[in-house]
Parts: C-alpha cells; sequence; structure tokens
C-alpha cells in the first residue's frame, strides 16, 4: 500500500505572529505521521489508528463532520475541505500511525491532517499546489477543533527541509530554508502539561490582535511600528516577535551562535509578559533549560503547556536536556519529556 508521510514542526521562533500576517522560523521534527492507505470504491474513509482505538469509518466528502469525534473530526475536516476544492470523493482503507506527541505544541494534528491529504489527494488523482493544500489543511484544522489558527503549522509540514529552519512569511507566503549550523542542536522538552489549545484563549488573543490592527487603521499587526504599539502588550509582543524572528534568520544564516540565545530568551519573556500564554511550568523550564547551560529556549506553539524549545552546542545538548529535564523534575514534581531535533524534509509519499 502506498504510504504517506507528514512530519510535526517545532517553532524556533516568532509566536502568534503568523496569523498577523508575520514571520515565523520553523523546522520539521523527525517526527511524522504516517498513513498507509489505498482507494477504496464505496465512496468511505475507513482508517484504523496504531496508537488510540477505534476505527474512523466516513464519507469521503467530509458530511460527516458534525457527527465526528476525537481524530475523526480531523479526517473529516479534511475530507470536507478538499472536497470543497473540487476533489472527488473517493475513499481510502488502511491505518495510521504517528510517533508527534500529542498536545505537545508540535503540531501533530497539522501532521495528520497533511499526512491524510496527501494519501486522499492521492487517491482521487487531485493535485493542489502545495500552498493550495496547506490552506486546505489549516482550514481543516479551523473546521475539526473551531480555533482559528494561522497557517505555520500546515505549512512547516509541508515544505520542510533536511537539516534547514524555514523562514516563513506568513503574508507573502514565500519560504526561505535557512540551513542550521552544524555545532547547533535543537532541544525540545515537553512540560509533562498537555496543552489545550481548543480553549478560547487562542480565539480570544487572535481576536485582540485584530482589533489593535483595526484601531490603528491597519490591515494586519506586521504593518505595525514599536511606537505605534508602546502601550498595548499584545499588540506589542506581536511586533517585537516579528524583529526577533528576524534578527533570528540573520544570526542563523550567519552562524552567529550566541546572538540567538538571547533572542529566544526575549521571545519566551515577551510570550509570557505581554501576550500571557505561558504558565508557571513553562517558566520553569525555561529557567532550567538556561541554567543548564542553552544557548537560550522558550516555549514553542500557542503556549497554555506543551513543550518548550532550546538552543545549545552540539557538544552540549545532551548534558543539557538531561540536567534540565532534572531540574525541572524536582522542582514541579512533572515528567519532562526530551528529543534532540534533527530538522526533516516536508511531507510526501513514501516509494514501498
Ligand atoms: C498554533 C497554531 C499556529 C500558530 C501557533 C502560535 O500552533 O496552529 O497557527 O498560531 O499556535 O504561534
Amino acid at each position: 500500500m502506498p504510504k504517506y508521510r507528514a512530519p510535526g514542526r517545532v517553532n524556533l521562533i516568532g509566536d502568534h505572529t503568523d496569523y498577523n500576517e508575520g514571520f515565523v522560523l520553523p523546522l520539521a521534527l523527525d517526527l511524522a505521521c504516517v498513513v498507509d492507505a489505498r482507494p477504496t470504491e464505496d465512496g468511505r474513509i475507513r482508517l484504523r489508528s496504531e496508537d488510540v482505538p477505534g476505527e474512523v469509518d466516513l464519507a469521503a466528502d467530509g458530511r460527516d463532520l458534525a457527527s465526528s469525534e476525537g481524530w475523526g473530526r480531523y479526517a473529516a475536516g479534511v475530507a470536507k475541505v478538499l472536497s470543497q476544492r473540487g476533489r472527488e470523493p473517493v475513499g481510502l482503507e488502511g491505518t495510521v500511525s504517528s510517533s508527534v506527541p500529542v498536545g505537545a505544541g508540535l503540531s501533530s494534528s497539522a501532521a495528520l491532517e497533511v499526512a491524510l491529504a496527501l494519501a486522499l489527494c492521492d487517491a482521487a488523482g487531485f493535485e493542489p499546489e502545495t500552498l493550495e493544500l496547506a490552506r486546505a489543511c489549516q482550514e481543516a484544522e479551523q473546521v475539526a477543533t473551531g480555533v482559528p489558527c494561522g497557517i505555520m503549522d500546515q505549512l512547516a509540514s509541508l515544505a520542510g527541509r533536511r537539516d534547514h529552519a524555514l523562514l516563513l512569511d506568513c503574508r507573502s507566503l514565500e519560504t526561505t530554508p535557512i540551513r542550521l549550523p552544524p555545532g547547533l542542536a535543537v532541544v525540545v522538552v515537553h512540560s509533562g502539561v498537555a496543552r489545550a489549545l481548543a480553549g478560547s484563549a487562542y480565539a480570544e488573543r487572535r481576536a485582540a490582535c485584530e482589533a489593535a490592527a483595526a484601531r490603528l487603521g491597519l490591515r494586519s499587526l506586521r504593518h505595525a511600528t514599536p511606537a505605534q504599539v508602546a502601550d498595548e502588550p499584545r499588540a506589542r509582543h506581536v511586533v517585537s516577535e516579528n524583529a526577533r524572528v528576524l534578527a533570528a534568520a540573520d544570526a542563523l544564516a550567519r552562524g552567529e551562535l550566541d546572538a540567538l540565545g538571547p533572542l529566544l530568551s526575549a521571545s519566551h519573556a515577551s510570550l509570557r509578559d505581554d501576550f500571557e500564554v505561558s504558565t508557571p511550568e513553562l517558566d520553569a523550564l525555561v529557567r532550567a533549560l538556561e541554567e543548564a547551560g542553552a544557548l537560550g529556549a522558550r516555549l514553542t506553539g500557542a503556549g497554555f503547556g506543551g513543550c518548550a524549545v532550546a538552543l545549545a552546542r552540539a557538544a552540549e545538548a545532551e548534558q543539557v536536556a538531561a540536567a534540565a529535564c532534572g531540574t525541572y523534575a524536582t522542582s514541579t514534581g512533572r515528567e519532562p519529556q526530551s528529543w534532540i531535533c534533527a530538522a526533516a524534509d516536508g511531507a510526501g509519499k513514501i516509494d514501498s
């Protein structure tokens, strides 16, 4: 059976900027979702997960979205948005498995959406452009969860490049791969507290940003100056974070590792104090990573739980991760989990 693989992502810097037409700097992970499936004749999507019990059985045009539950909602969402874009309702039968941890802020749902979308498109001989596919999967996430997410996760999963981070301009959707210097390691640590993104906080933050842009008469906060948002913490985060992303992309491209750390740490402070999406656990984890010798660390993704990302010198990465996990576990009583991550290629069909 054909297999389709789509990676999760970790965002090095630039959070809550994508839906403000701003900049982000994610990389596709070597943790991925794999759909192993073949077309069916009966117009049904029948999928079994190798990770969680239960089976998904729904109409290939996505009309079952309202009655779908759990991960079946993502399948129904993808089927629906692709159908609206002209995909014939050809069915699919097979299995889904994923090494992307759920609720960690590493985009397990985007990986599932993109892998499923590739399988569904291939089954029906439907060939959307990469950007169109990213937009479709973003919309699938929105209809499946009700969360008005941006495009970073789905685009990173599709556009990933081995050994590279991706500078994404979320206004033009231009993608610039930036090679990760060999001496640099990306350390990801799960705080052991699952992130509940489906809550209203994400939507509330997005609405606050849009209201701030509207007050300034701007199409989005991408166009605001620091002076315009000096007294508005939410908007101030977005404007300062965009500048940090561009500075980090520049430092990465030049291999200036020492310049990266302070940018990550400033990003965390801004997400904690101005955007208010951190948690006591994430703050403790970031502190522990910095004390353990990381160049810099920050929460990654939407916040409200999930993972922190740190950059470390490659030779010290294992030691930094182990020491930080030890300190964090002792001070919070939580069970952290860490990964030294490699940047992987974006989603695609695996020849088998
Ligand atoms: C989630 C959303 C993304 C992005 C991040 C925060 O991962 O899906 O679109 O907004 O939060 O940067």
